[in-house]
């Protein structure tokens, strides 16, 4: 760690000073219980940065989520002795109720624990990543998701969840794309929205709501070159159009904790980042909530060369707007000493303890601790079968099918024979990706066991080829001869679970090691064969897929994933999954969304010179945003507006009519993108600002109306002014971001 030779918190302390100011002057109480009010009064210093710890709640060395009863004298003691608030990393509610036993029975003030575990895509049924949930555009089935993950989370004994995460996903090479909503803040804002509710219920001290946390405040998404802890330089008026909203949707949505982000924006740490802390989160937008700082953010801040050390890096993170000190040990060990010297105020410890007891109050655990330690209702939700089939649902609509030359899929029921080729044909371990809580490797349905459910009587030749980059020519050779064998031809490739999620930034996020060559292989001997691709991003491989004939972005479609993926290649379900992120054409397209503003020098699509973009690649993507294809096609017509110019009093009506051209039935997604002509600030080419499914039989034709918000045409002229429409505004419609037609509406 790197010493400093300076006061310990030099940096930080003069951006601190102003914000004392306003703390004292300024910031409204939110009125505590006297209950709250009374347990304050009776705690000692010690006791009071004791509640703003939140440690492992397990011993190193321990897995943080065995299964089995597992005892630890050392947390237990510092439980005993008041020195923990919460803990995260520990389930099953034999486990944690004897946690909760001994801070409620054993401590001085008998305050109950905060539980926390990364919730963050199922408990022990695991439903597909963040962003293959975000695929189906599926609203209710995402909440309908996340409802059961905490019930079946809060009967292992979890009361907070560290989700969602609300961050901009607009670069693959950053592993955590994986956890997110996409690319469109407006998208993400819905879906924050609907998962927040989701685990917080009506009443979060309901024994099956858990407290939810909005994570990465700020700006994580946006890290330089996409690697994974850097900063990032937004500036505040572009976060009010693009990372803030999220955050504040969820906020509205009443949402109890947030988390900052590890990374600095502009130089300034998430966790004394005291503008968007205070400023924002605070004063703006009324949070009263919980602020827990990321795993050891704290205890980072020094690398950061913004404090020299742990006490330093304490009383900058409380006093900048920090409530809860996540595994950094700093809060603990450090604040009663600042206190006692005068360096740290104590009202501001104070404020932050009130925070932690009152967010304890409305779970609910003063009244009844145990409520979410009760082995039988353990046992009777955890895993239960009616969670496995919203799970396979869930998957099933998270599945885009990108590539589908001469209609190969859906595949013919008759077929006798299939070869399933690749890393994942067969695999167990892979399919839930990462964060995968609670779940079992082994209850994994692996899409060798889909198709045998789907097709019993098909016989599968599986050939287990490498991930690796080791040529294997005898694995590339028993592919070859299984795929010349089969009737049907499957590539089951993509990436590792840890090969996306935290820490696994990539910087050539393709197919790993041999895959390619082994496409390749297949492809030459002219045979149709699908590609499903199961990772935490769009592959950027250009070569699957021109050399693909069919590709199937399956995300990791969690433990049921396999049987969902059989049912739409053999047609028992239909591909309704949308891309929420677009699919660049190379690295160095990066980013490229369907929101990006215009330019002096427009380019029409091709490499071009003298306009803006590249003389040797297109400034489109290869799979715009929103983009998914069905197993028939669809025709649209133009928007029509359904109002007048001045809509009504909460927006404008717009009616799209799509007709089946095809001869199946079908699912789309008509989708509504607005861009308004001229601004103080260039506004966006394009953004998502709505959609609609329709579900149409062959021939059939009908009409989706979807409403504008008014208020969502308004945007941010500067950092603090937002402004209403005004003028012309393009509104356009289509199945994807691409492929739009349009129409304008005046606003006075
Ligand atoms: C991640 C957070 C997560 C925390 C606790 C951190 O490393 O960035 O998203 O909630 O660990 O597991």
């Amino acid at each position: 760690m790197t010493q400093f030779p300076l006061s310990p918190f030099l940096p930080v302390c003069a951006l601190l000073a102003g914000l004392m100011l306003s703390l004292n002057s300024t910031q409204a109480q939110p009125a505590y219980s006297g209950r709250v009010m009374s347990l304050l009064r009776q705690m000692s210093l010690e006791e009071k940065a004791g509640q703003l710890n939140l440690q492992a709640g397990h011993d190193v060395g321990f897995d943080p989520l065995a299964r089995a009863p597992i005892t630890s004298p050392q947390v237990e003691q510092a439980i005993r002795e008041g020195k923990v608030g919460g803990v995260l990393n520990i389930t099953g509610a034999q486990n944690t109720r004897q946690l909760q036993l001994v801070a409620t029975t054993q401590s001085r003030l008998k305050i109950p624990l905060l539980i926390g575990l990364d919730v963050v895509h199922g408990f022990r049924t695991i439903f597909p990543v963040p962003i293959g949930q975000a695929a189906s555009f599926n609203l209710d089935l995402i909440s309908r998701a996340e409802r059961v993950a905490a019930l079946e989370a809060t009967a292992a004994g979890i009361n907070w969840t560290f989700a969602p995460v609300l961050d901009m996903a607009r670069d693959p090479r950053w592993g955590r794309m994986v956890e997110t909503a996409g690319e469109s803040p407006w998208y993400t804002a819905a879906v924050g929205q609907a998962r927040v509710r989701a685990f917080q219920g009506d009443q979060l001290s309901d024994p099956s709501s858990m407290l939810a946390c909005a994570k990465h405040f700020i700006g994580n998404g946006a890290t330089e070159g996409g690697r994974e802890y850097t900063g990032t330089n937004l500036s505040f008026r572009s976060m009010r159009d693009n990372e803030l909203p999220p955050f504040e949707a969820a906020v509205k949505a009443g949402i109890g904790c947030i988390m900052p982000a590890f990374n600095a924006v502009d130089g300034v740490p998430g966790i004394v980042n005291q503008r968007m802390l205070s400023e924002v989160l605070r004063k703006e937008w009324r949070f009263e909530g919980l602020v827990v700082t990321d795993h050891g953010a704290i205890a980072e801040l020094p690398n950061h060369g913004v404090a020299a050390n742990l006490s330093g890096a304490s009383r900058a993170a409380i006093v900048s707007g920090v409530d809860m000190d996540m595994a950094s040990m700093g809060f603990g060990p450090t604040l009663p000493d600042a206190v006692r010297s005068g360096a740290l105020d104590e009202a501001l410890l104070d404020q932050a303890v009130l925070r932690v007891l009152a967010i304890k109050e409305r779970l609910g655990l003063f009244d009844d601790p145990f409520a979410r330690h009760d082995t039988a209702r353990e046992k009777q939700l955890v895993g239960h079968p009616d969670h496995a089939l919203l799970a396979r649902q869930l998957a099933e609509e998270s599945l885009v099918l990108l590539k589908n030359d001469k209609a190969l899929l859906p595949f013919k029921r008759s077929a006798r024979s299939i070869a399933l080729i690749g890393p994942f044909g067969a695999d167990q371990d892979h399919l839930m990706g990462p964060w995968e809580a609670s779940g079992i490797h082994r209850e994994v349905v692996s899409l060798r066991e889909g198709i045998t459910r789907v097709q019993p009587r098909i016989s599968i030749r599986t050939v287990t080829t490498g991930y690796d980059d080791k040529p294997d020519a005898k694995a590339l050779a028993q592919a070859v001869a299984a795929a010349q064998a089969s009737e049907l031809v499957v590539l089951a490739l993509g990436e590792k679970a840890m090969d996306s999620g935290e820490a696994s930034s990539r910087a050539n996020p393709g197919l790993p090691g041999q895959q390619l060559a082994l496409i390749k292989a297949v492809a030459r001997l002219g045979k149709p064969f699908v590609v499903v691709v199961m990772a935490g991003r769009p592959m950027i491989e250009p070569a699957l897929y021109a050399l693909s004939p069919a590709v199937v972005q399956a995300w990791f479609p969690g433990s049921q994933g396999g049987e969902a993926i059989a049912r739409m290649l053999f047609g028992l379900s239909e591909p309704v999954g949308r891309l929420p992120v677009g699919i660049v054409r190379s690295v160095g397209q990066i980013p490229l969304t369907h929101d990006k503003r215009p330019t002096g020098r427009p380019s029409a699509g091709p490499p071009e010179a003298w306009v803006s973009g590249y003389i040797d690649e297109a400034t489109t993507p290869l799979y715009p945003f929103g983009f998914g294809l069905s197993y028939t096609t669809f025709a649209y017509s133009a928007p029509v507006l359904l109002d007048h110019d001045d809509g009504d009093a909460t927006g404008y009506r717009i009616k799209v009519t799509v007709k089946n051209t095809g001869s199946r039935a079908g699912t789309t997604l008509v989708q509504l993108y607005t861009h308004q002509r001229l601004a103080a600030i260039s506004q966006p080419e394009k953004q998502l600002r709505g959609f609609t499914r329709l579900y149409l039989n062959p021939g059939e034709q009908a009409d989706a109306i979807i409403t504008l918000k008014r208020d969502e045409l308004s945007y941010w002229s500067s950092e603090t002014i937002r402004q209403p429409a005004q003028g012309w505004i393009d509104v356009m419609t289509g199945p994807n971001a691409g492929e739009t037609m349009a129409t304008a509406l005046f606003v006075q």
